[in-house]
């Protein structure tokens, strides 16, 4: 029998074949305002609109759940005044977009050590999950304050409380056990992972779930990314031979 031609749109990609979760690494914003001498805090509010332009299309075209990677658990080493902006950036930004994420129907979720956020942030962030909560067209997952290390490190701790108090044995451990304990527990794996300003790492990010992803490094910087480029690079995915280990 002879299969259905995927269902290509006027730009070209298969709606059909998306993947369910992206992943995104938006790195490059400091860059993007050195390069036009400004203060790297204005590349990071610039950054913020190619956030609001992601989330739209990646909504869209019918992506499921969408992870951006926007503060890790290094970045508190950055100067005091840059994490103070960034965080004022997430708190306007959790503001500004709630009542959009309730029109498009956009459930928010945020992964990392909450514990550590300020605590209007955390207040705005309670206010968008609660907001949210019931909305089922996409998951907007923002990492903050997120390392992939210390995930692990917090689900092993967790598993261990659980051996030690007699609810699960040790040989009962398998890898579902150590996914229901991350903080992206009952969402799929990245199939894609995007990073941006070329640099060819992960940074900690995700470890665990992006074990089969795909990988695109673009040079663009995170400021400079268009729903045109990630388009492009989604048709590349589509393009691509996932084999997972087989022939
Ligand atoms: C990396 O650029 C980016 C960050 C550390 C933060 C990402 C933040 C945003 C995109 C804006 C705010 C986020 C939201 C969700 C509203 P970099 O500063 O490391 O760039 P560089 O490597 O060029 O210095």
């Amino acid at each position: 029998m002879k299969s259905n031609p995927p269902s290509l749109d006027s730009d070209g990609l298969d709606r059909s074949a998306l993947p369910a979760h992206l992943a995104m690494i938006m790195d490059g914003n400091g860059r993007w305002a050195q390069k036009k001498l400004m203060n790297r805090v204005k590349g990071h509010e610039q950054g913020a609109d190619t956030v609001r332009m992601v989330v739209r299309t990646c909504r869209e075209i019918g992506i499921a759940c969408l992870t951006l990677y926007a503060f890790s658990t290094e970045n508190w080493q950055r100067p005091k005044t840059e994490v103070a902006a960034l965080m004022a950036l997430l708190k306007k930004f959790l503001v500004a977009e709630r009542a959009e994420m309730q029109v498009n129907n956009i459930r928010f979720h945020v992964i990392g050590e909450q514990e550590r956020l300020p605590a209007d942030v955390r207040d705005e962030i309670q206010r968008t999950r609660d907001a949210t909560k019931t909305n089922n067209g996409m998951v907007l997952s923002l990492a903050l304050s997120y390392g992939g290390r210390a995930e692990i490190v917090r689900a092993v701790r967790e598993i261990a409380a659980d051996v030690q108090n007699g609810r699960l044995r040790a040989d009962a451990i398998t890898e579902d056990t150590l996914i229901g304990h991350l903080y992206t527990a009952g969402m799929p794996d990245p199939e894609l992972l995007i990073r941006t300003s070329g640099e060819m790492r992960i940074s900690n990010f995700l470890l665990w779930q992006i074990a089969y992803a795909e990988l695109f490094i673009t040079p663009t910087l995170w400021p400079d990314f268009t729903r045109e480029e990630l388009i492009d690079i989604l048709k590349q995915y589509q393009a691509r031979d996932r084999r997972f280990g087989r022939v």
